[in-house]
């Protein structure tokens, strides 16, 4: 008999790191793919789906504009326990550490179905940040039958909190599978902006933000750095996909109103976004996927952050930690824009979190927890 392998998602992260793992279930003589999207985020969740080509079998639709964590978690929950009842997967994926990732794990735990976490093992070490997902990652962790670690550092992670090393297996990361069948793509540009700037061979910045715990003041410090670097730097041009979250969008836009050489987008697609990696000069971000895709494409990332669950990055030298303070942006960017040497000792192509075969290693992982 198939095992009936049930995965549950609900962001744009997720999606793209999920997405190879339901392709390989689907070509699979040994499994049945059920496919359940939480619709944590809307937009960006379509957008992948759409472009993977992945059509979910259930959609709990449950994102509402300001919704609070516990929102999103009762509702995951309470949405998803019919569809376990009814559906009866022989074991429930989630991926990461967002709370439809969480939630989904605990709903299938309470329904003694096993649990299979993808990118197990990431630790900052601090509870307060990221905020809420170094908890939802370690929670996870608790409950999970079957922990699929990105690298060695997030099996050693494991490791010291107890868990069983029979139940780790390292994968390397997804978001590398997912990448590697995109980038090479040439995909158009939607908006015309964009087209007409990676035409133009200019210099590009390429910036995201969105962490809850840089809300506010040090998200504002965020726009007015930005504001400062567009000036200074007349023939850079800085592009901003924005998140969609209002909260975002309000602390950084209206320092970046008037200014020439900054394009705001709405969020790329993600064939788009990985071409407009590709054509950036510089990244800077605080998003966790960026740091890992980043040094696959040689790009120096500046993150936006304290602290990294992601240090296979920072050693492999691609990525620097540079907080969210004004002046150190400003510093950190100008920096890398006039100094070719430091430039060029943060551009080398490095894979640590591996070499697109992730998905592949999660299905054979599969494959032994249910004795095939
Ligand atoms: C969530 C995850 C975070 C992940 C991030 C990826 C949690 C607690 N946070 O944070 O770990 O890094 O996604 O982007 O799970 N919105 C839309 N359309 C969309 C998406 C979002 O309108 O397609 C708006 C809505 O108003 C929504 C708000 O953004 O209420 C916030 O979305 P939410 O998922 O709660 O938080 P994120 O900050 O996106
Ligand atoms: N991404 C995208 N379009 C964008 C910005 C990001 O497709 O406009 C991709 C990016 O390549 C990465 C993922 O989204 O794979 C990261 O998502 P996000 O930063 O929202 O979440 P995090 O990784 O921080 O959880």
């Amino acid at each position: 008999m198939t095992a009936r392998i049930m995965t549950v998602y609900g962001t744009r992260p997720e999606a793209i790191k999920v997405a190879p793992v339901i392709k390989a279930l689907e070509q699979s003589p040994d499994f049945e793919s059920v496919t359940v999207v939480t619709g944590q985020h809307r937009e960006m969740l379509d957008q992948v789906n759409e472009l993977f080509g992945i059509v979910p079998d259930h959609d709990l639709d449950i994102m509402s504009h300001g919704q609070t964590l516990a929102q999103i978690f009762a509702r995951v929950i309470e949405g998803l326990d019919p569809i376990l009842e009814k559906e009866k997967p022989t074991a429930v994926v989630v991926q990461g550490d967002t709370s439809t990732s969480t939630a989904a794990a605990l709903a299938a735990f309470y329904r003694q179905i096993p649990v299979v976490h993808l990118e197990a093992g990431l630790r900052s070490g601090n509870i307060q940040s990221p905020f809420p997902e170094e908890a939802n990652r370690k929670i996870t962790t608790q409950i999970a039958a079957l922990h699929l670690a990105p690298t060695e550092t997030s099996r050693a992670n494991l490791l010291a909190e107890g868990v069983d090393d029979t139940a780790i297996a390292v994968t390397g990361n997804t978001v590398i599978d997912a990448l590697l069948t995109t980038v090479g793509k040439e995909i158009p540009f939607t908006d015309p902006r964009l087209e007409q700037l990676a035409a133009s061979g200019r210099r590009i910045l390429l910036v995201t933000t969105h962490r809850r715990e840089n809300w506010g003041g040090a998200m504002e410090g965020v726009g007015r750095a930005l504001a400062r670097i567009a000036r200074a730097f007349p023939d850079l041009e800085i592009v901003l996909p924005a998140h969609r979250n209002p909260v975002v969008r309000d602390a950084v836009l209206p320092q970046l109103e008037g200014i020439d050489n900054v394009t705001v987008t709405e969020p790329l697609a993600y064939g788009e976004f990985a071409r407009m990696m590709s054509a950036s000069t510089l990244i800077i971000s605080d998003s966790g996927g960026v740091q890992e895709e980043a040094p696959s494409l040689g790009k120096p990332v500046l993150v936006m952050r304290d602290n990294t669950e992601r240090p296979e990055a920072v050693e492999a030298g691609t990525v620097t930690l540079i907080g969210t303070n004004e002046e150190r942006i400003f510093g950190e960017v100008s920096r890398l824009l006039t100094d070719a040497i430091a430039y060029r000792s943060m551009s080398e192509s490095t894979n640590p979190y591996g070499d697109g075969t992730a998905a592949r290693s999660t299905e054979a992982a599969l494959a032994r927890l249910f004795g095939r």
